[in-house]
């Protein structure tokens, strides 16, 4: 019989059991819900609705019970529903009457919700936390590989010289944001709901302040209904988790290419790579494959939550147990992928001379010739057309800028001159371009510092949480 059987008789078909049943992913929480139940006793004794002696016994049933399943001494009984109702359960088996006034002015709604909101908050902070080793390990490659030039790409296609350095703090741009993200949803995880009870609060006089701080939280939900049914908080995560893995994917793909025979900038650690079990050559990027693979699956997960919550009507409804697997999982897929990417890019060894090999080829200083015409006086437009036409001549001659002789270039316009064969060299290109944000090696520097500064702010910020 159900510890619920009340107007039922609480005896139900085991196929329905196995149905209704969420233990199986739920008992992940379980620190979390028994955390809740000694802040829920303690209120209970502050506010003179349980007895002493009955929340003495309480806490010091729940404590054993955490103990137990820590040291693996108890086993989760998968027959009972849910956590909660495991807990419960356990604690009436020890310490009789007293563990059956645990659930008094709540009930599994709030209980629920507030357990997620703990276990959210927690995994917040663990993910932010691998964010900033993986920001920390691209800013030391960076800064290792700010004057190593490459070809940097639109299309895909070679379009100008950059540096790698350069490149990697682009991603450092978006982890940095993935982290105000998480300080953001966190502000919204941060808060309290238990007291909202089934849906309509209770007439015990509960103290939901008290509660709250004893749980650690910073505010509290101001309204009984939403605190039950509201899941934005779990998609806001799920959100910035499909956009962490989005990044990561893009990273990812770069990486493939970059470790390919045909482009062959960058090396892995075998540490990092699978061999074939047929081609006795091979060393793929499995790690950063999966990873591209499991950014598909992270999607998923918040597509699930968003479609489980479209269409419900306040307040609780059994639909929304459906939210614990798909955010379980991303944390899950996360968490994994950011700790196999941070020792990956850590040991990953560019290859300066294959990137400097590519950007000699393509034309990528096309623009600075196009450029030097444009600052010795010809329209720009004039000046795109006449590099154009340069570029079209290199190919016939299977040549490149720096190789076509000046009497070639004279014939196109008067205004070439022997310095334009530093205009195009590749370094130069580089270095030239000092705007704010640009590719120059000066211009990394400051990006670097700047995004360790960053960096350190929001490690503040998560500080205070
Ligand atoms: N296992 C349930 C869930 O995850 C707990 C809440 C159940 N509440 C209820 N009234 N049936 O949502």
């Amino acid at each position: 019989m159900k510890m619920w059987a009340g107007r039922t008789d609480g005896i139900t078909d085991a196929v329905a059991d196995e149905f209704n049943s969420s233990i199986s992913f739920d008992s992940r929480m379980y620190a979390e819900d028994i955390d809740s139940s000694i802040a829920h006793a303690r209120m209970l004794e502050k506010t003179g609705i349980l007895s002493h002696e009955d929340v003495k016994k309480i806490i010091t049933g729940l404590e054993e019970i955490k103990k137990d399943l820590e040291d693996g001494k108890l086993a989760i009984d998968p027959a009972a529903e849910d956590i909660h109702m495991f807990v419960e359960q356990e604690l009436t088996k020890r310490i009789g009457d007293a563990g059956k006034k645990v659930h008094t002015a709540r009930s599994r709604n709030d209980q629920v919700a507030n357990d997620l909101h703990l276990y959210i908050r927690k995994e917040n902070r663990n993910i932010f936390h691998l964010i900033q080793q993986l920001i920390e390990v691209l800013l030391a490659q960076a800064e290792k590989n700010k004057a190593v030039i490459m070809p940097g790409y639109t299309h895909l296609q070679r379009a100008q010289p950059i540096t790698f350095g350069h490149h990697l703090c682009a991603y450092v741009m978006m982890f940095l944001r993935d982290l105000d993200r998480l300080n953001d949803a966190y502000q919204r995880t941060d808060v309290s709901v238990i007291g909202s009870c089934a849906l309509a609060g209770t007439t015990y006089p509960t103290d939901r302040l008290y509660e709250a701080q004893l749980l650690g939280f910073s505010s509290v939900g101001m309204n009984s209904m939403d605190g039950v049914s509201d899941r934005d908080f779990v998609i806001e995560t799920l959100s910035d988790l499909a956009m962490v893995m989005m990044h990561l994917s893009r990273l990812s793909e770069e990486i493939v290419l970059w470790t390919s025979w045909e482009f062959h900038f960058v090396e892995l650690d075998d540490a990092y790579t699978t061999g074939s079990s047929i081609m006795p050559q091979k060393k793929n990027s499995d790690m950063a494959e999966l990873t591209r693979g499991k950014t598909g699956r992270v999607y998923g997960d918040l597509m699930a939550l968003l479609t489980v919550m479209k269409g419900l009507p306040l307040a609780y409804n059994k639909d929304m147990q459906e939210d614990k697997q798909p955010v379980f999982d991303a944390i899950d897929q996360v968490k994994m992928c950011l700790q196999v990417n941070i020792p990956m890019l850590k040991t990953m060894k560019a290859i300066p001379e294959n990137m400097h090999r590519a950007a000699q080829k393509g034309f990528i200083n096309a623009t600075d010739l196009a450029d030097y015409l444009t600052k010795k006086g010809m329209p720009f437009r004039d000046a795109y057309k006449t590099a154009g036409k340069l570029v079209h001549l290199c190919l016939a001659r299977d040549c490149v800028l720096e190789e076509l002789p000046l009497e070639e270039y004279r014939k196109y316009s008067d205004l070439f001159d022997e310095d334009l064969y530093r205009a195009i060299a590749l370094s130069e290109c580089v270095n030239k371009r000092t705007s704010l944000g640009g590719t120059a090696v000066s211009q990394v520097e400051n990006e670097i510092s700047r995004a360790e500064k960053k960096l350190k702010e929001l490690s503040d910020e998560e500080s205070i949480h």
